[in-house]
Parts: C-alpha cells; sequence; structure tokens
C-alpha cells in the first residue's frame, strides 16, 4: 500500500511539473534570433555565388539548400523575418525583412502553382500587418487572383499541382487549405466577393471529400472535372501509404479549418477543425513529447523519423482553435507541450545547422528527401506558435 500510495504521489507530482512546464519564449526568441542572424549571413554568402537562389529551405547531407522564389517555402524566410521584427520591435529585422520579402514580389502572377498562400502571404501579409504598407496590398490582391485562375466551377476546388499529368487528372492536396487566407484577406481588402467564395467552396468539397469517417486527411483528391466533379482517385504523395495519416498533411487540416472558422463564423468548420484536433491529440502513436512521426501509419514506428514541422504547424493551429472550441483548455495545454518539447529538445544548437532554428522535420521521405533535417517552414510556424502562446 506504501509503495502504492508513494506511486501515486509521484504520479500527481510529475503531472503537476508536465503542467507547469511552459516556453520560456523570451529564450525562445533570443536563441531564434541569434540562429536567424547566423541564417541571413549564409543567404548572403550563397546569393554572392548564385543570386537567383532567394531563400534558405533546408541543411541536406550537411549542405546549405537555397531555393529559388518559384519554390513554395521561398516566402517562410522572409516571413519568418516579419516574425522576429513583431516580437523585438527592433528596426534591423524590419529592415531585413522589407529587403527579403521583395524578392518574392514577382510570384504574385505566378498561376503555375497552388502555393501563393505559402510564398505570398506569409511575407507580404505579416509585412502588411506590421507596417500597413499598402504596396504590400497590392501584391497580395494580385496573388489572390494568380490563385483564383485555378478554381474550376465544376469541381468547386482550386487546383494544386500542373506536375505527373500522367497519375492524376486534377490534384488538390490537403496543404491547398492553407492558401484559403489569401482568398479571405483579398475579399476584404478589395470587397470583391469572389475571392471569399472560391474558399468557401474549396473547403466546402474538401470536407467532403478529403477526409476518413475518424477525421484523419488524405493526401490527394484527383477530380474529374468533366464529369461533374466526380472524385477519381484518393492518393497519397508525401505519405506512407494512400490510406495512410500523414502528419503533415493532418496538422495543415487542422489549420486550414481554425482559418475557415475565423473567416466564415461558420461552425462546421469549427466542428471540422474539432474532429481533426482530436485524431491528432488522441493518437497512440504520438511519443510523450507530443512530437508525432512522421506519418500516424507507418509500421515502423518508433523506429522513423518525427516531424517537427507537423508539430509546429499544429501548435499554432491549436493556440487559435482554443479561442473558438469549447475544448479551449486541451488545446492550450497540448500546444504549450508541443512548444516545450519543440524548444528544449529539437531546436539547433546555438551556431549550429547554418541558422536554422529547429532540427528533426521530414519533407518528403517517400521520394527520400528532407528526411530528419532542420527546414525553413519548421522555423515560420514555430516562431507564430510562439508569438500566440503569450
Ligand atoms: N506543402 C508541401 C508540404 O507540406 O510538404
Amino acid at each position: 500500500m506504501k509503495i502504492k500510495l508513494n506511486t501515486v504521489l509521484l504520479s500527481l507530482l510529475s503531472c503537476n511539473l508536465a503542467m507547469a512546464q511552459k516556453v520560456n519564449v523570451k529564450q525562445a526568441f533570443s536563441a531564434a534570433a541569434k540562429q536567424t542572424t547566423l541564417l541571413v549571413n549564409n543567404v548572403n554568402s550563397a546569393r554572392l555565388l548564385k543570386p537567383n537562389l532567394v531563400s534558405p529551405r533546408t541543411v541536406e547531407k550537411g549542405q546549405f539548400k537555397m531555393v529559388v522564389s518559384k519554390d513554395w517555402t521561398s516566402g517562410f524566410f522572409p516571413a519568418q523575418l516579419w516574425y522576429l521584427y513583431q516580437y523585438t520591435k527592433d528596426n534591423t529585422w524590419l529592415d531585413l525583412a522589407r529587403k527579403y520579402t521583395q524578392d518574392i514580389k514577382k510570384e504574385q502572377y505566378n498561376r503555375g502553382t497552388h502555393d501563393l498562400g505559402f510564398m505570398i502571404y506569409c511575407p507580404f501579409g505579416n509585412g502588411y500587418r506590421l507596417t500597413g504598407d499598402t504596396a504590400y496590398k497590392a501584391v497580395i490582391i494580385q496573388a489572390a487572383r494568380s490563385l483564383s485562375s485555378r478554381f474550376n466551377k465544376t469541381a468547386g476546388v482550386i487546383k494544386s499541382w500542373d506536375h505527373n499529368g500522367d497519375k492524376w487528372k486534377y490534384p488538390v492536396i490537403i496543404d491547398n487549405m492553407m492558401n484559403l487566407e489569401l482568398l479571405f484577406e483579398a475579399t476584404k481588402m478589395t470587397g470583391d466577393s469572389s475571392f471569399y467564395k472560391v474558399a468557401v467552396s474549396h473547403a466546402d468539397q474538401t470536407i467532403k471529400n478529403h477526409f476518413r469517417p475518424d477525421f484523419s486527411s488524405y493526401h490527394v483528391i484527383d477530380y474529374d472535372t468533366l464529369n461533374a466533379g466526380k472524385v477519381l482517385q484518393k492518393l497519397t504523395a508525401q505519405g506512407y501509404a494512400n490510406e495512410s495519416a500523414w502528419a503533415r498533411g493532418q496538422a495543415w487540416a487542422l489549420y486550414g479549418y481554425t482559418l475557415c472558422f475565423r473567416e466564415t463564423r461558420n461552425k462546421t468548420y469549427l466542428a471540422q477543425a474539432d474532429g481533426i484536433a482530436n485524431f491528432i491529440l488522441n493518437n497512440k502513436t504520438t511519443p510523450a513529447d507530443g512530437i508525432p512521426y512522421w506519418d500516424y501509419n507507418d509500421p515502423k514506428i518508433p523506429n522513423v523519423s518525427r516531424d517537427a514541422s507537423a508539430a509546429a504547424i499544429t501548435a499554432s493551429a491549436l493556440y487559435e482553435l482554443a479561442k473558438y472550441s469549447n475544448s479551449a483548455k486541451r488545446y492550450k495545454a497540448a500546444a504549450d507541450k508541443i512548444l516545450y518539447s519543440l524548444s528544449t529538445q529539437y531546436t539547433s544548437r546555438i551556431g549550429g545547422n547554418y541558422g536554422f532554428i529547429l532540427e528533426h522535420s521530414t519533407g518528403h521521405l517517400p521520394a527520400k528527401s528532407e528526411i530528419d533535417v532542420p527546414i525553413n517552414y519548421a522555423d515560420y510556424y514555430y516562431l507564430e506558435a510562439l508569438l500566440r502562446s503569450k
């Protein structure tokens, strides 16, 4: 009995300790600022050799990798600089954010991808929010026009990819939910409701076709735009299998429906976000630190890589969802736990990883690409989650 009592006391104590574990935002931003200073230096050196490379993306096999502005991740670096400016109010970060945001500007006319929310809205949206610069607003509106050009009325969704036409006809990936924020914003800026309508149609069709009964999401849905928008195939591209739940895909879905509720107040979107949050938070494969493996259904768990980026996106989404949902306390506690883990166990050592903040993300495992690496979007959503945690 004595042993049992001690066990109970110990577990209560550790439970309290776990509850007390909250990220130190000041310390985390201070480390992030040191790393980002190094990152900016590395970006500048790389650009001396190859000026068309604009943003840092990852480190693979010890190599620092930069990308051109049409890469889907090009906007995260300038957007990260905006978050550093937001937190510190230091004009050094403002100047850097302004400078590197300009490099992505031409993508406002890019009609070849759905990723314009990531590429344009992350840097220009934050830039506009923090400075009110009307030049940024114009870029956002043009990007929303480009993105809307990919909408098909029959299927009611925006086409994600133009590549791999032999594998699918009209692919829509769950990640696409993230790009709707750009459209909602463009309607607020212009009063033109067509952007809003495209976003709502896309979100509604995605609820209908992308999810399983347990609220986990497929990665790719292939539509037949000639035949009433019929679903042709349900697939994966970056996950373990067509029927698996790719971790980052679930995070995009959670974030996407949370922002759709914010913009529309439609309770269906809130219920969807709650359902997705339950899928993520109840998943038994996720270790106690709250950082998921790269795919919830990889049979090799626990001997597979984690995805810190999925965790960072999830934490940021949960902080926002906590503002709307009846499960606020649970979501906030889960987000706190993820952020604490990321900031204490998943950060690069200061001066390491070329200046990336986090390590242990997984980009595209089936393509054997970016496995257990630092990655720019993990850093961006980590900073966003830190800001939201306050
Ligand atoms: N949007 C692509 C990815 O999450 O890897």
